[in-house]
């Protein structure tokens, strides 16, 4: 996958339908997906749990673009080799999940997959000072982490432009997480932000049987972020 900065939307499954992730995955590709956004959560590093390497492995063969694959739990590292067997195209961890987050990066490129690291919205830019040669994304989160259809924490704006400058020309994504519409895109994209993840902003109001829906809501973040 060659680097660009162009706008991508990312759908987040954690937002669709538990029960047809499959096709879900099939309908967000077919109406316009970049990637596919998956939320993992333990229970433990958030106050949610989802789904585990062997849902990932089964949705992957109905996924063209990108397994896009946001571990939110703690600890990671026994976990990489199973996410990235299971077919992930990147794996981002939280730079909070553990103390050895330099040694998390270099498993999972060890397994072979591209690397990403996310913030929590309380977590300074410095804490990536010395990882940035390390991974190919750098995910913000504009929620608390754990749920879907949060409110956008509009502190994190600066915090981007801030990562923005200290990335320069390095081929890094640049990941806003939460609590993305077409009325907050705009903002993330003009701070420097390329890759937009999307959860209940895509899937309301569409269904595996209605995914002209889907196409809408994509459409109407990705002609808002310009
Ligand atoms: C939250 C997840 C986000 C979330 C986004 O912990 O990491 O990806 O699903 O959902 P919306 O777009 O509904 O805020
Ligand atoms: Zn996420």
């Amino acid at each position: 996958m060659s680097f660009s900065r162009k706008i991508k939307i990312a759908p987040s499954i954690l937002s669709a339908d538990f029960a047809s992730f499959g096709a879900e995955c099939e309908a967000i590709e077919a109406q316009g997906a970049d990637w596919v956004h998956v939320d993992v959560m333990d229970g433990h590093f958030v106050p949610n749990i989802t789904f585990g390497p062997s849902t990932c492995a089964a949705i992957r063969p109905h996924i063209k673009t990108v397994m896009d694959v946001h571990l939110m739990i703690a600890p990671v590292d026994p976990f990489i080799e199973a996410f990235a067997e299971a077919g992930a195209d990147i794996i981002t961890a939280h730079v909070e999940a553990g103390p050895h987050i330099h040694r998390t990066l270099q498993a999972i490129r060890g397994a072979g997959c591209k690397v990403g690291v996310a913030l929590n919205p309380g977590t300074d830019v410095d804490s990536v000072d010395y990882l940035l040669d390390m991974v190919d994304l750098i995910c913000v989160m504009t929620v608390n982490p754990g749920f879907g259809g949060q409110k956008f924490i509009h502190s994190q704006i600066g915090k981007v432009e801030r990562l923005r400058a200290m990335i320069g020309d390095r081929p890094i994504h640049i990941e806003i997480d939460g609590g993305i519409t077409p009325q907050t895109a705009p903002l993330m994209a003009r701070a420097g932000a390329d890759v937009l993840v999307a959860g209940s902003a895509v899937f309301k109001g569409g269904s595996v049987s209605n995914p002209g829906v889907y196409g809408e809501n994509i459409r109407a973040i990705r002609d808002a972020a310009g």
